[in-house]
């Protein structure tokens, strides 16, 4: 039973066959009749709506679910839940705070399940950013991507994705902020690397791609005041973004703070892609599900 918790469970084969799915907008109705289960235990909006209408495009019926609903180990075990839930639905897709929950999903081995954040990963995220950059570049190749800000689940599975793709990764964040020598290896068992830079600017020249987030990721609200100082002198503004390649774009995964990670005049500006990201949201969630619950689980 193969599922989808971080983009390394795809071969770059397999990743290169789900980008053309995605890009593909009439795949076959491959969910008919089917339901998919959504749960989430923190907040949406792309994620949840993407993968509803992603769904109902594969003639499926998203079914929306509520973390608290489930109670995972206090009204009963991740494990029940599971074996309940593929009774129903041909997948079970999950936002947690801790990426154990989703593994221990999977290890149930009753129906695929896919990570849609966790702690540690974003990779339906990191689908839709690699989706929204061959659609601009159309090869990743020798691109370079700058990630300015915290290294985050958003940027490990971003890294892994645009690694994986051929584009060299570049990061410039506090010193604390980066990733950890377990997250390097990881991505070097990949074949990706990361060169990290003390000041934005120096990540930032002659990049294709400049990326940011959120400094206070969902679950990390007791940390706000501390991170705003922290990561002060990493705000993606134009200034910055003059130093990139003439040809960049600024993408953000959202929400954005404005006057934070961001000033307003990049992400509304003429670089930012971050429109067409977040729509790539939708057919990179409908490109996954056609691959998972199809050719991703042939020979298994
Ligand atoms: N980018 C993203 O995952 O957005 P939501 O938290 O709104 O789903
Ligand atoms: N890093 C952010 C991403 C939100 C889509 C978070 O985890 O809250």
């Amino acid at each position: 039973m193969r599922s989808f918790l971080e983009v390394d469970d795809l071969t770059v084969k397999e990743l290169n066959r789900v980008i053309d799915l995605c890009i593909d907008a009439n795949p076959p109705k491959v969910l008919e009749g089917e339901g998919v289960a959504l749960v989430f235990q923190k907040p949406s909006n792309r994620t949840r709506n993407s993968m509803e209408m992603a769904t109902h495009q594969l003639g499926g019926h998203p079914v929306y679910i509520r973390g608290e609903e489930l109670g995972f180990d206090k009204r009963e075990s991740v494990e029940d839940v599971i074996s309940t839930l593929s009774g129903y639905d041909k997948c079970v897709a999950a936002r947690v705070f801790d990426h154990e929950i989703l593994e221990r999903m999977a290890q149930v081995e009753l129906c695929p399940i896919v990570n849609l954040l966790s702690d540690t990963g974003h990779p339906m995220q990191a689908l839709a950013d690699v989706v929204t950059m061959v659609k601009e570049f159309g090869d990743l190749n020798g691109k370079i991507l700058s990630f300015i800000g915290d290294g985050n689940n958003v940027f490990r599975s971003l890294a892994m994705g645009a690694g994986m793709l051929g584009a060299e990764i570049r990061f410039a964040g506090p010193s604390d902020y980066c990733l950890s020598d377990l997250d390097k290896d990881r991505l070097a068992a990949v074949g990706v690397e990361v060169d990290e830079f003390a000041f934005a600017q120096d990540a930032v020249e002659g990049s294709n791609v400049v990326y940011t987030d959120v400094w206070t990721s969902m679950g990390q609200e007791s940390e706000i005041e501390e991170r705003k100082k922290a990561f002060e002198a990493f705000t993606v503004d134009s200034s910055l973004m003059d130093s990139a390649s003439s040809d960049a774009v600024f993408l953000h995964c959202l929400p954005a703070h404005r006057g934070e990670e961001v000033t307003g005049e990049v992400i509304d500006g003429p670089k930012s892609r971050v429109w067409n990201q977040s729509e790539n949201r939708m057919h990179a969630a409908r490109g996954l599900l056609a691959w998972l619950l199809t050719e991703g689980q042939e020979n298994e």
